[in-house]
């Protein structure tokens, strides 16, 4: 058995495993969060939607879940477009709440000085080389960096997973959790040897027994061969779906509204399993994945599949002839 003692994450989050599930609108509640920190990863609840005393009903289903540490998360640009929201969560989540804060897509130099002078620790997610280094300076505890190959919206110019760890190695002193492209403990042990100390999956835990969207879409996932980049959505350079009817009609401006993220009735998808209705989000890892699994399996197969995998990696040195 090995352990992840002197791992800097671990360290920082006070959770067992580096093994972080991304803060996704919507889904990143209670049973999700609650779950994944029971079995000891790195659980993230938003805070971008529910009113706050529904907010504090789905933390203290997380804390019912598990006894183990989790996080809040802050969309920096989302919170920061509505004052009153920003306030509302600020106050709510810094009152001694957890003890891990991630802020993403944004300045997290708005937020810092309060998540410190609340004595918590705090890492920065984004997409870019450039707005983790102005993370570090502005005192962040670690960064969560995306490759290109991610769910959710990314940029025409981002890197992918493999460029952008290793030129982050490189540059960025705290730890980096990567994220984009991993779906399990071989993901997990590549992004190791390219100089990341933990892991973060979105697409993985969609596709889980605790995500609130309708199962069509976890199938919808679990079944993808391909996945297509739909382009021009309002606000990033593209997105990528399952490839399916619906989504290629929006990439050749048939259906939907290209422009809107999930180009169509997204509530029926998420709610309704109506996937001929609106875009399946994912990331590239949707081809990866071909089973709807409990969260805590989740992160107790990746931990073993990555000790597996360091192992393999180990067994490879052939010893030297005489
Ligand atoms: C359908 C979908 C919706 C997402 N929505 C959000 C979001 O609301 N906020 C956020 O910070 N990240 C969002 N993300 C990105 C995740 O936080 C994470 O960076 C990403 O899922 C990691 O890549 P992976 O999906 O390949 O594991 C979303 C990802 C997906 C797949």
């Amino acid at each position: 058995m090995h352990s992840f003692a002197g791992n800097r994450v671990v360290g920082h989050t006070g959770a067992p495993f580096p093994i972080f599930q991304a803060p996704i609108g919507l889904i990143s509640r209670g049973d999700l969060v609650g779950a994944v920190s029971g079995a000891g990863g790195v659980g993230l609840m938003e805070t971008m939607f529910l009113p706050i005393p529904d907010m504090q009903a789905q933390f203290d289903l997380v804390r019912a879940r598990s006894n183990h540490p989790f996080g809040l998360h802050f969309l920096v640009g989302f919170l920061s477009s509505q004052p009153e929201r920003e306030k509302a969560v600020l106050d709510w989540a810094l009152d001694g709440k957890t003890k891990f804060i991630t802020t993403g897509y944004g300045d997290p130099a708005r937020y810092i000085r309060r998540i410190k002078d609340a004595g918590m620790t705090t890492y920065h997610m984004t997409d870019t080389l450039e707005e983790a280094l102005r993370a570090e300076d502005a005192g962040v505890d670690g960064v969560v960096l995306g490759g290109a190959e991610k769910g959710g919206g990314n940029g025409r110019d981002h890197l992918h997973t493999f460029a952008l760890l290793q030129k982050a190695r490189t540059r960025i002193g705290v730890p980096i959790v990567a994220a984009g492209g991993i779906a399990d403990g071989h993901g997990m042990a590549a992004a190791f040897a390219l100089g990341a100390e933990g892991v973060m999956m979105g697409t993985r835990f969609i596709a889980s027994q605790e995500c609130p969207w309708h199962d069509n879409y976890k199938q919808a996932i679990v079944e993808a061969e391909q996945v297509i980049g739909i382009t021009s959505v309002s606000g990033f350079n593209s997105m990528r779906a399952v490839r399916n009817e619906f989504s290629e009609g929006v990439e050749r401006g048939e259906l939907g509204d290209k422009t809107k993220p999930y180009a169509g009735d997204a509530r029926a998808m998420f709610y309704e399993g109506r996937t001929d209705v609106a875009i399946v989000g994912c990331g590239e890892t949707a081809v990866l994945i071909d089973e709807i699994k409990p969260a805590a399996e989740i992160v107790t197969d990746t931990v073993r599949e990555f000790w597996g995998e360091i192992d393999r990696l180990a067994n490879l040195r052939a010893p030297v002839s005489a």
